[in-house]
């Protein structure tokens, strides 16, 4: 049975274009007033210890939740998600004169994006709703998601992606959860007003895409991670992928809550990355406009942000400005050469939404001061997306014997390999 949900003791519920504050959670999770985003905020601070507990054995983020929206004795929806890698750049930043370049592997959670920390907790959340249908729009990370903590939580779920614009390995894994899969003749800005406007109607769908408060509350929890992976050390930039904004407005709001509690002293620059032809963030800034212009026929090789009218465009804009950080727009040719970079000089295979703040690093590195200590957000698993891939595998000569691979090797080993460390 759906039930009203109290916000939590301890926190409240406000919007963040009027500072309206609710006793519930809304359904639409728009504010009834002025259609403002929602944000949850902790109505008291956190020391060191609380946030970061000893000896619990728990590695993934629900070693946060004291900074998460729950009672104590919530059993969380959970994977495994959080204790990604943080991996010091080896040749990238060497290349670029930047010796603290270091990437977020974010392609190690569960099913293979950051997705996941959002998902375990607005899943935890949407089960103690009694909600019948979880349902978003999805490029395709959101949707594999949320199709494996629904799986996992024993709740239906629905997707509503567009027709042709998704991987197809992101597909295979909502399908493989048991989600119900809805093509789209459109692109995803027109899937998500379409599930907004369900959501908003009809209380049985539950809105999972990231205007959801409680995903933004989980996407924060990597700042913590980061901050405790580096020592206790607040990074001075932070570059990711933006394409409907979530993931920027929550892992600035992590980094605010780290300081306003007064555990780390400063805060990150943000640095918001796009697609060149899916870039109305980035077209913002660089006119200095504090509001953006949609895009009609968003276009670029990495479907992953291949969006148009960010829902979060307000919460980036304001994450920019008050981090004093900035936004910029890379091309799918440099998405490419820095997706082949990750791959083949530092180990990590990435999807090309992913590999967009290292293409931006090209143009980033001489604007920043000597010993910057940079953070990418690589947010997601190149495993599931090759659409960009280009096998080369396809043209090899096939071997037929032990002789003629044993003659291929020794040709091989007849090469000086530079093997760089
Ligand atoms: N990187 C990847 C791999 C993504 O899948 C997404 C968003 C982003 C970056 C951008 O994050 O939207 O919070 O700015 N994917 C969504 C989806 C839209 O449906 O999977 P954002």
């Amino acid at each position: 049975m759906l039930v009203e949900l109290k916000v939590n003791e301890g926190w409240s519920l406000e919007c963040f274009v009027c500072g309206r504050a609710f006793e519930e959670d809304v359904t639409s999770f728009l504010c009834p007033s002025c259609g403002g985003l929602l944000q949850l905020i902790k109505t008291s601070h956190l020391d060191v210890d609380a946030l970061f507990p000893r000896n619990e054995g728990r590695l993934t983020l629900w070693r946060y939740r004291r900074a998460l929206p729950f009672d104590e004795g919530v059993e969380p929806v959970t994977l495994g998600e959080g204790g990604t890698g943080l991996v010091r750049s080896v040749h990238i930043g060497k290349g670029l004169g930047m010796n603290e370049l270091f990437i977020k592997y974010e392609g190690q959670n569960p099913t293979g994006s950051f997705k996941d920390r959002g998902m375990t907790v607005a899943v935890t959340r949407a089960r103690q709703s009694g909600a019948k249908v979880l349902i978003c729009a999805s490029t395709g990370n959101t949707s594999a998601s949320l199709a494996a903590y629904s799986a996992r939580a024993g709740l239906r779920s629905a997707v509503v992606v567009p027709h042709g614009k998704v991987a197809s390995g992101k597909l295979a894994q909502a399908v493989a959860h048991g989600s119900e899969v809805l093509i789209v003749k459109g692109d995803f800005d027109f899937a998500l007003s379409m599930t907004m406007e369900f959501a908003a109607s009809d209380r049985s769908f539950y809105l999972m895409n990231s205007l959801n408060p409680y995903r933004i509350e989980g996407q924060k929890t990597v700042a913590f991670e980061i901050f405790e992976q580096l020592g206790n050390l607040v990074p001075d930039y932070i570059v990711l992928p933006v394409g409907n904004a979530g993931n920027i407005s929550a892992i600035w709001k992590g980094f605010k809550e780290l300081k306003a509690w007064g555990i780390a002293d400063r805060t990150p620059k943000m640095i918001g990355v796009q697609a060149a032809g899916a870039s109305p963030i980035a077209e913002a800034y660089a006119k200095g406009s504090n509001v953006i212009s949609r895009w009609e026929k968003p276009s670029t090789i990495a479907t992953a942000i291949r969006i148009g009218n960010p829902v979060s465009w307000m919460k980036a804009l304001a994450a920019i400005r008050e981090s004093r950080g900035m936004a910029m727009a890379v091309t799918d040719e440099e998405i490419l050469v820095a997706k082949k970079m990750l791959a083949s000089k530092e180990g990590l295979l990435v999807e090309a939404a992913s590999a967009a703040p290292i293409a931006a690093l090209n143009h980033l590195a001489p604007q920043l001061e000597a010993g910057a200590l940079v953070v990418c957000i690589a947010t997601g698993h190149g495993l599931k997306d090759q659409t960009d891939f280009q096998p080369s595998l396809l043209d090899a000569p096939i071997y037929q014997d032990k002789e003629q691979v044993l003659a291929a090797l020794k040709r091989i080993s007849a090469f000086d390999i530079e093997i760089t460390r």
